[in-house]
C-alpha cells in the first residue's frame, strides 16, 4: 500500500487517505435497498407499551413533531463554516483546559509557538480530548477525560514532518495520550483546573497496569518483561469513556493497533493481527524503532495487551489502573453502564471498525446500590448483537462451546468470536448510550462506505440490511433497542432506528435521510452520544466538513439535542472547522456542560500565531440555569 506520512491527521482521515473510498456504486440498487429498508422500518414501531410514543416520531414523525411544542430551551442555531465554537443565544462558552496547559504547581504555561517541552510532556493536559467523565467525591469535582492520539507534527515541531528521530521523541509522545485526572473549580471568572490538587495524575502510554480477568496470565499476553501476562504498561487511544456506579472511571481502548510496527519487515504476521490491523508499518508513530516494546519482531504478544476497557479510580490518584478483559478486546469506542433490575452489571459496548459488531458484558455478581464494584468486571458473560430483520433481535452469547474457542482466546480474540457465532456485521458502532428515563439504549453507527460493497477484515459479509440499510453508507444512523421485560440483561431485544441522517436537500430518497431530518439540523457521522437527566440526547458529530455536495447546508462538526419521545432533533453547538466535537460531560450542579473540541485546524482558541490546540469548553446559560 502507498502509504502517506501521517501528518496531522485523525483516525478516519487517516483511513481515508490509506484506504480510499470505492468509487463505483450501483445506484439504483442502493436505492431500491433503502426504500424498501425504509417502509419496514414503518413496521417495527409496535413493539411494547411505549411503543407508539417511541415510533411517531422516527421515520414518519414529521406531524407528530409540527404538533408538540418543542421541549427544547434554546433556539436552535444555524450550520456554521468558521474557525471557532457556536453556542444558542443565552448560551455562553469558555475554554476550560487546552492541549498543553499545566496540570501542576510549578509547571511552565504552553508555548503557543513551541508548545510542550519532553521535561513538562507528563505534567500537562495531554492532546486530542475525547470521552470524560465529571466524579464527585468528598466535596470535590474530579474530570478524567481521555486523550485520544497525538499530531506528531505539532508536537515534534524539531522533527522532519513530524516522524520521531529518537527516544526522547518517541517518549513525548507517548506522554502526550492516556487519560488526565485533573480537579475543577468555578471562580469568579470561570472553571479553571486546581492546579495543586492531590487528585491530578497523567496516565499515559507508559503508565503500569493490572490485567484482570479472564485473559489475564494467558499464554498469549506474556512477554519476555511480564513473563505472568497480567502486568502491562500504558493505555492506548483512549478514545469514548463510560462510569460505573461505585464511581470510577472506564477508559476505551480504540485504534492501539496504530502504535505497533516490526524493524523486521520479513516476519510472517502473527495469527489475529490481520483482523486488527496490526501490520509491519504502523501508522506512523514510529515506536516501534525506538521503543522495542513496540516491534512485533521481539514483542509479539505486546498488542495483545491492548484493545481493552480500563478501569481508573480518579478519587486515589495511586491506584493501578486495571484492564478488565472480560469485556473482551476489540477498538472499543465508549462502555455504557446500566444496571439490570437483579442488579446484575451490564455493560455495552460498540467496535468502532467497518462490518464489526455491538457487544454487551453481563457480570456474574450483582452491584448494591453504594457498595463495591470488585470482581464484578472480572467475571460475567459476553455477548454479541444479532439484528433481525424484523425489527427483533438478539445478544448471542461468546462461549466456548457456540465459538470453538478456548476461553483466554474469546477474550483476546472477541472479534473472531462474534463472526463464529453469526453476530451482525454493523456499521462502525460509536458511542453507546443508554437512557436514564426509559430501558433503551442508542448506538451512534456512524458511517461505513463499504456497507454492501465488501467484507470486513474477517470476511465476514456486510449486506445491506436491518440497521444498517444503505449501501457505502456515507452518512451514519443511530439505532435504538428496548430489551425484552424491560431488562438490560435480557437476551431479547426490539430495535428501530432513531435517525437516519442524509441531506433532504441534494437526495429524495433514503440518502435523504429520516423524517426528523430537514434542511436546518443537517448533519452526518453521528459518533459521541450521551443521554442527559431530563433524557435528551445529545448526539456528537465527526464526520465530513466540506460543507460541500452530498454534505451542502451541513457545516463544521457539531453537537445536536434529540427528543428521544418525538424524534425531534435540533443543533445546539457547532465546532470550529476541521475539528470533531467529542466528549461530553456536566458538572455536578449540572449548569456547567463541558464538551471537547478535537483536531480544529487552525489556531483555535488562541487565535493568530499559536498552533491549533484541542481544548474542553465550558458551556453555561447566561442565566446560569441547568442544562442537562
Ligand atoms: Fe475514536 Fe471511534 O472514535
Ligand atoms: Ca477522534
Ligand atoms: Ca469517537
Ligand atoms: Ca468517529
Amino acid at each position: 500500500m502507498d502509504r502517506k506520512p501521517f501528518h496531522r491527521l485523525s483516525a478516519d482521515a487517516w483511513d481515508e487517505v490509506n484506504n480510499p473510498r470505492p468509487e463505483t456504486s450501483d445506484f439504483d440498487r442502493v436505492v431500491e435497498a433503502a426504500l424498501s429498508r425504509r417502509g419496514f422500518l414503518g413496521g417495527v414501531l409496535a413493539f411494547g407499551s411505549g411503543a407508539a410514543a417511541m415510533g411517531t416520531g422516527l421515520l414518519s414523525g414529521g406531524s407528530a413533531m409540527a404538533q408538540e411544542a418543542s421541549r427544547f430551551g434554546f433556539t436552535p442555531i444555524a450550520a456554521q463554516t468558521d474557525h471557532t465554537v457556536h453556542v444558542p443565544e443565552g448560551y455562553d462558552w469558555d475554554v476550560l483546559v487546552a492541549w498543553g496547559d499545566p496540570i501542576h504547581e510549578g509547571v511552565a504555561e504552553f508555548d503557543p509557538e513551541s508548545g510542550v517541552t519532553l521535561e513538562n510532556s507528563d505534567k500537562v493536559f495531554g492532546e486530542n480530548t475525547d470521552g470524560m467523565e465529571l466524579f464527585s467525591f468528598d466535596g470535590h469535582q474530579i474530570l478524567a477525560v481521555n486523550q485520544e492520539y497525538v499530531n506528531p507534527e505539532v508536537n515534534l515541531p524539531g522533527a522532519p514532518e513530524g516522524v520521531p528521530q529518537n527516544e526522547g521523541h518517541v517518549t513525548k509522545l507517548q506522554n502526550m495520550q492516556g487519560v488526565t485526572v485533573v480537579e475543577l473549580a468555578e471562580g469568579d471568572d470561570g472553571w479553571h483546573v486546581v492546579k495543586d490538587s492531590r487528585f491530578n495524575r497523567r496516565i499515559h502510554h507508559r503508565t503500569p497496569m493490572k490485567i484482570a480477568g479472564p485473559a489475564a496470565g494467558s499464554d498469549l499476553l506474556k512477554t519476555e518483561a511480564d513473563p505472568t501476562g497480567t502486568e502491562s504498561l500504558g493505555t492506548f487511544n483512549n478514545c469514548g469513556s463510560g462510569r460505573t456506579p461505585w464511581g470510577t472511571y472506564l477508559t476505551c481502548e480504540e485504534n492501539f493497533n496504530s502504535y505497533f510496527g516490526s524493524t523486521d519487515k520479513e516476519m510472517a504476521l502473527p495469527e489475529g493481527y490481520d483482523r486488527y490491523g496490526i501490520g509491519l508499518d504502523g501508522w506512523g508513530y514510529e515506536y516501534h524503532v525506538h521503543d522495542p516494546r513496540f516491534d512485533v519482531s521481539k514483542n509479539p504478544n505486546e498488542p495483545h495487551r491492548a484493545g481493552y476497557v480500563v478501569e481508573i479510580d480518579p478519587t486515589d490518584p495511586g491506584a493501578v489502573p486495571v484492564k478488565r478483559t472480560a469485556l473482551g478486546r476489540i477498538k472499543h469506542e465508549n462502555a455504557e453502564v446500566a444496571l439490570a433490575p437483579d442488579g446484575r452489571v451490564v455493560v455495552y459496548m460498540g467496535d468502532d471498525e467497518r462490518g464489526e459488531y455491538m457487544y454487551r458484558f453481563v457480570s456474574d455478581g450483582t452491584y448494591t446500590p453504594g457498595g463495591s464494584g470488585a470482581g464484578l468486571l472480572d467475571e460475567g458473560t459476553l455477548y454479541a448483537a444479532k439484528f433481525n430483520e424484523d425489527g427483533t433481535g438478539e445478544w448471542l452469547e461468546l462461549s466456548e462451546e457456540a465459538t470453538g474457542m478456548a476461553r483466554d482466546e474469546i477474550h483476546v480474540f472477541t472479534r473472531m468470536a462474534a463472526s463464529a457465532v453469526g453476530a451482525t456485521t454493523m456499521d462502525r458502532p460509536e458511542w453507546i448510550a443508554v437512557n436514564p428515563l426509559a430501558v433503551e439504549a442508542y448506538c451512534c453507527l456512524t458511517n461505513n462506505k463499504n456497507r454492501g460493497v465488501k467484507p470486513n477484515a474477517g470476511g465476514d459479509e456486510t449486506p445491506v440490511g436491518g440497521p444498517n440499510p444503505r449501501e457505502a453508507n456515507h452518512y451514519g444512523q443511530i439505532v435504538r433497542w428496548r430489551p425484552e421485560g424491560d431488562d438490560h440483561a435480557a437476551d431479547g431485544f426490539a430495535w428501530d432506528l432513531y435517525v437516519m441522517a442524509g441531506n433532504p436537500t441534494v437526495h429524495d430518497d433514503a440518502y435523504g435521510g429520516s423524517e426528523n431530518v430537514n434542511a436546518g439540523n443537517l448533519f452526518n457521522s453521528p459518533d459521541g452520544m450521551q443521554i442527559d437527566s431530563a433524557g435528551i440526547v445529545w448526539i456528537q458529530t465527526d464526520g465530513e466538513d466540506s460543507n460541500e455536495g452530498d454534505f451542502a447546508g451541513m457545516g463544521n462538526n457539531q453537537m445536536l439535542a434529540g427528543d428521544p419521545v418525538t424524534g425531534e432533533i435540533v443543533r445546539f453547538l457547532t465546532g470550529p472547522k476541521g475539528s470533531e466535537v467529542t466528549g461530553l460531560t456536566w458538572s455536578a450542579d449540572r449548569r456547567t456542560m463541558f464538551v471537547g473540541i478535537q483536531h480544529p485546524d487552525a489556531p483555535f482558541p488562541d487565535g493568530e500565531g499559536s498552533l491549533p490546540r484541542s481544548a474542553i469548553v465550558a458551556v453555561k446559560r447566561g442565566d446560569n440555569a441547568q442544562i442537562g
